[in-house]
C-alpha cells in the first residue's frame, strides 16, 4: 500500500514537473522524494526503521568508525588480485588508470601484521612460528611440548572451514599482496555497461536461489522489459521462505551500497591539472530515482538498510571475542595497538547498544533437519559469489568486491556459527570462535563502505532537494 503511494506520488510529481516548464515554484522534494520517499518507517522482514538507522549511523557510529579503519591495523589487507576466473576465461581486463591498483612496498607494512597474517597476540605468534616450523618439519608428533601440541590442534581447528562462507584467498601464496586500502580507495572507475552488468547478472541469476524461468528486471532502463516480468519476480520473491529472500536482499544491499559509493566518488573532472571525485547527482538518479529505474529504485535502498542491520547485529554478538584480554590489534607497536583497542571497543559496545537489532533467530528456525540444508546451501551459494569476485575485469572493483564479500562472509559466519551460539550468551568469552586477521579487516571495512553509504544517503538526500 505504502509503496503504491509512494510511487503514484512521484509519477504525479513528475508529470507535474513536466507541465510547469522551468518558470514555476517548483515542490521542494520532489526529485529527493522520488529516490527516498519510500525508503522510510518500517524495513521488511525486521522491525527497524530507518530514521532511527540514520541518526544512530550518521553521528554515533560513522565518524568513529573512519578513525578505526585509519589505523595501521585496518589499513592494510593482504589481497591475492591474480586468482584465475574459475568460470569463464575470456576476462577483459580493463586497462583504464583507475582501475589500477597499487601494492605496498614491502617495507610499508609493520613487520608486526606481516608476520602474523592470521594471529591476533603476541604469545599466540611466538607458539605458532614455532608450530609452523615444527610442521614444516614434519615433526608435531614428538618434538612439541604439550602445550604447543594443544596450540596446534587449537588452531588447526579454527581452519575447520565448515563455518566460513566465503573461499579465501590463499594469502601464503607468492601472488597475495599487502594493499593499502586508505591510497586504493573505492570509487568511480569507469567499469560498468556490459561487463560489470556480466557478473552482477550471473550473482543474481545463478547463485541467488532462483529458477530460470523467472527474470529479475536486470538493467532497468534497458527497453523489453514489461511490466509483468516484474511482477512474476517479485511475487515469487514474496512467496519465498525469509532466508531465502535474506539472501536476494543481502546481495541486493551490496549492489546498492557499491553504487552509492560510485555515485558519491564520480569521476567529476579529468584534466591535466587535476582529477576531482565528487557526487553525481544524475548517476545516483539513474541507479536509484524510483521512476527511472520503474520502481527498483527505492527496493535497492531498503535492501541496503537490510545488509546494514545484518552486519551491525554480526557486530554486536562477536563483541565477546574482541573482549577477551589476549585479544590484541596486533602491528608490533605497543601504545598504538593498546589505544585501538580501546577505540575498537568503544565502538562495539556502541553498536551493542543499538535498540532495535535484528533478530538472526528467526533464520534457520524451523525443522532442524531442514533449516541445516538451508543453512548449507546459504554457504555453499554464498561461496560461489565470492568466488565470482575473480572474474571481476577491473582490478580496483575485485579488490573491494573481494573485500565486501569476504566481510559479509564473515558476518554471516558470525551470525551462524553454532560455536558461538553455544558459547557466547553472557557466559563469557568463548576460545572455541576464531577470527583471522584477515576476517576481522575484511568485517569491520566492509560494515565501514555500508556505513559511508548510509550518510551519503543523508548527502544525496539534500543535493536532490537543491535541483527542483
Ligand atoms: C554524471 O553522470 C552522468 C551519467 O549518469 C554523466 O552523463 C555525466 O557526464 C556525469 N557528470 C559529470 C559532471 O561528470
Ligand atoms: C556456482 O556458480 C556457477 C557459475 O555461475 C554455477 O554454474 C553453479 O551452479 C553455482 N553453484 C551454486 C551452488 O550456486
Amino acid at each position: 500500500m505504502g509503496r503504491r503511494w509512494g510511487l503514484l506520488v512521484g509519477v504525479l510529481g513528475a508529470v507535474w514537473l513536466l507541465g510547469s516548464g522551468q518558470g514555476g515554484r517548483q515542490p521542494a522534494e520532489s526529485a529527493a522524494q522520488r529516490c527516498f520517499c519510500q525508503v522510510s518507517g518500517y524495513l521488511d522482514d525486521c522491525t527497524c526503521d530507518v530514521e532511527t538507522i540514520d541518526r544512530f549511523n550518521n553521528y554515533r557510529l560513522f565518524p568513529r568508525l573512519q578513525n578505526l579503519l585509519e589505523s595501521d591495523y585496518f589499513r592494510y589487507y593482504k589481497v591475492n588480485l591474480k586468482r584465475p576466473c574459475p568460470f569463464w576465461n575470456d576476462i577483459s581486463q580493463c586497462g583504464r588508470r583507475d582501475c589500477a591498483v597499487k601494492p605496498c612496498q614491502s617495507d610499508e607494512v609493520p613487520d608486526g601484521i606481516k608476520s602474523v597474517s592470521y594471529k591476533y597476540s603476541e604469545e599466540a605468534n611466538s607458539l605458532i612460528e614455532e608450530c609452523e616450523q615444527a610442521e614444516r618439519l614434519g615433526a608435531v608428533d614428538e618434538s612439541l611440548s604439550e602445550e604447543t601440541q594443544k596450540a596446534v590442534l587449537q588452531w588447526t581447528k579454527h581452519d575447520d572451514s565448515s563455518d566460513n562462507f566465503c573461499e579465501a584467498d590463499d594469502i601464503q601464496s607468492p601472488d597475495a599482496e599487502y594493499v593499502d586500502l586508505l591510497l586504493n580507495p573505492e570509487r568511480y572507475t569507469g567499469y560498468k555497461g556490459p561487463d560489470a552488468w556480466k557478473i552482477w547478472n550471473v550473482i543474481y541469476e545463478e547463485n541467488c536461489f532462483k529458477p530460470q524461468t523467472i527474470k529479475r528486471p536486470l538493467n532497468p532502463l534497458a527497453s523489453g522489459q514489461g511490466k509483468s516480468e516484474e511482477n512474476t519476480f517479485y511475487s515469487w520473491l514474496e512467496g519465498l521462505c525469509v532466508e531465502k529472500r535474506a539472501f536476494y536482499r543481502l546481495i541486493s544491499g551490496l549492489h546498492a551500497s557499491i553504487n552509492v559509493h560510485l555515485s558519491a566518488r564520480y569521476l567529476l573532472q579529468d584534466t591535466w591539472l587535476e582529477k576531482k571525485w565528487g557526487h553525481n547527482v544524475t548517476e545516483f538518479q539513474q541507479r536509484f530515482d524510483g521512476i527511472l529505474t520503474k520502481g527498483e529504485g527505492p527496493r535497492r535502498l531498503k535492501n541496503l538498510y537490510f545488509l546494514y542491520l545484518i552486519e551491525l547485529r554480526a557486530l554486536s554478538k562477536v563483541v565477546p571475542f574482541f573482549e577477551r584480554p589476549d585479544f590484541q590489534l596486533f602491528t608490533g607497536n605497543k601504545i598504538q595497538d593498546a589505544e585501538n583497542k580501546m577505540l575498537l571497543l568503544e565502538i562495539l559496545h556502541e553498536i551493542k547498544s543499538f535498540p532495535l537489532h535484528f533478530d538472526e533467530n528467526s533464520f534457520f528456525a524451523g525443522d532442524k533437519k531442514e533449516a541445516n540444508k538451508l543453512k548449507e546451501d546459504f554457504r555453499l551459494h554464498f561461496r560461489n559469489i565470492s568466488r565470482i569476485m575473480d572474474c571481476v575485469g577491473c582490478l580496483k572493483c575485485r579488490l573491494w568486491g573481494k573485500l565486501q564479500t569476504q566481510g559479509l562472509g564473515t558476518a554471516l559466519k558470525i551470525l551462524f556459527s553454532e560455536k558461538l551460539i553455544a558459547n557466547m550468551p553472557e557466559s563469557g568469552p568463548s576460545y572455541e570462535f576464531h577470527l583471522t586477521r584477515q576476517e576481522i579487516v575484511s568485517l569491520f571495512n566492509a560494515f565501514g563502505r555500508i556505513s559511508t553509504s548510509v550518510k551519503e544517503l543523508e548527502n544525496f538526500r539534500k543535493l536532490l532537494q537543491n535541483i527542483h
